[in-house]
């Protein structure tokens, strides 16, 4: 018969190595709520025309990777190639903007690009995000790369950087555009790369190739043609990020695969990853508001990747989460002591202990193997000897570390177990 496989591109996290992700997803997300982001649960598929307007019709993202498919009433609907877009949509929707400023918010979960497949390149990707609409003060900048910085941090990371620069604004953008589209005119150029200077010139700042790169040398930055408000906005950032010891590195031909960005960006990457090295990354959008029909309100944020930055910590031999299963494994011996041992493990369970049992009708010694692959720190064994003396029902509790045993009252397991594993 045939079997089926996961569609090509999608990772699939299972135990042991799933707890790694889970702690991975959890680490990014803590610091955004303990600087007071909500959480909001938005949609997976929105209308298409929302990414093509949002994010951009020329990037790559919205042109050739979007998972794009018409509902049965006709309409063109998209799986979300990422969150922002949708955020801004649901401020707007919902009039958050009318509330407290900055609205602030934070999201997780799976993203969809068509890329071709490849090591830490995915169709199917994760990411933790946080969004802060509002209020543009370049110590909200400072608070938003510091939280992603903290989030790798308490992974235990430590070979990333984080670039940082600026890409100025309505105002700046446009003059520094023209400047670079006419150096760049006067480059060798392919004719695919020649139309990339005409539709976005930045892009090609990016180019990897060498005989590209060589020709770069003396291109005009936008750091260097920054209005003197972005300018002051830049040194602000950057002087609250030393105030906090966020460590950057300016990056002034850093370019987003997002049209929608505007002053401070930044990207965090990771040196462990070959070429998918970026494991998060974000910045200001300060017309995205205005050019999805909502007020003009400035905003910033970042979407950093659960998938790379679990390879990430696996790259530097981090061990990330636990992967035990549970902290007690419980062995009965016969029926009459499994049926003993089910309610034992509902008592555990109902103060917190997280317990397994041994079922089927293995022998002890399956049952200990079990025991020891669970990552359980105990094995409870109950036999249906020790049920002969109903008054005082006593188990062995066997310390699966150190391999002790020691009887223990059925009716006092749960205080017992509870002191511990405290
Ligand atoms: P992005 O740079 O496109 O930004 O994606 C953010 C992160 O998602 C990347 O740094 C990377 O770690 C991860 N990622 C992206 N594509 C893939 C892929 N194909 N496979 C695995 N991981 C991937 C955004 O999505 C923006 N919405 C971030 C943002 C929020 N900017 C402002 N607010």
């Amino acid at each position: 018969m045939t079997t089926f496989q996961a569609p090509k591109g999608v990772p699939e996290y299972y135990p042991p190595a799933s707890a790694a992700f889970l702690a991975v997803r959890e680490a990014l997300a803590a610091p955004a709520r303990r600087a007071g982001y909500g959480y909001i649960e938005l949609p997976v598929f929105e209308d298409t025309g929302l990414f093509v307007r949002g994010v951009g019709e020329s990037t790559d993202v919205v042109s050739k990777e979007m998972y794009t498919f018409n509902d049965r009433g006709g309409r063109s609907l998209s799986l979300r190639p990422e969150g922002t877009a949708g955020v801004v949509r649901a401020v707007i929707e919902h009039g958050l903007e009318r509330g407290q400023l900055p609205v602030k918010l934070w999201y997780a979960g799976p993203f969809f690009r068509a890329e071709a497949p490849q090591f830490g390149r995915y169709r199917q990707l994760q990411q933790v995000g946080v969004e802060a609409i509002g209020v543009d003060d370049p110590a909200l900048d400072a608070e938003v790369v510091a939280i992603a910085d903290e989030g790798y941090r308490s992974l235990g990371l430590q070979r990333y950087r984080l670039d940082l620069t600026s890409l100025g604004c309505a105002r700046c953008r446009p003059a520094y555009r023209q400047r670079l589209q006419e150096f760049l005119g006067g480059l060798d150029l392919d004719a695919e790369t020649r139309s990339r200077v005409a539709i976005n010139p930045l892009r090609v700042l990016d180019d990897k190739r060498d005989e590209v790169q060589k020709q770069l040398v003396d291109a005009p930055l936008m750091l260097d043609h920054l209005c003197p408000e972005c300018a002051a906005h830049f040194a602000d950032v950057k002087g609250h990020l030393d105030a906090l010891s966020v460590t950057y590195q300016l990056a002034p031909r850093l370019v987003r695969g997002l049209d929608y960005y505007t002053r401070t960006t930044f990207e965090f990457v990771h040196e462990g990853l070959g070429a998918q090295s970026g494991i998060g990354g974000g910045g200001r959008y300060d017309g995205l508001m205005a050019d999805l029909g909502g007020p003009p309100l400035s905003g910033i944020g970042f979407g950093l990747g659960t998938d790379r930055t679990y390879l990430a910590c696996q790259a530097e031999g981090l061990e990330v989460g636990d992967p035990a299963r549970c902290d007690v494994f419980l062995v009965p011996i016969g029926d009459r002591a499994k049926a003993r041992l089910v309610v034992v493990a509902g008592e555990l369970r109902r103060v917190g202990v997280r317990v397994d049992l041994a079922y089927g009708s293995r022998g002890l010694k399956g049952a200990m193997k079990a025991a020891d692959r669970s990552g359980a720190r105990y094995a409870l064994i109950l036999g249906e000897r020790d049920l002969e003396e109903p008054a005082r029902v006593t188990g062995q509790l066997k310390d699966l570390a150190s391999g002790e045993q020691q009887p223990i009252a059925l009716d006092a397991v749960v205080d017992i177990v509870k002191e511990k594993l405290s």
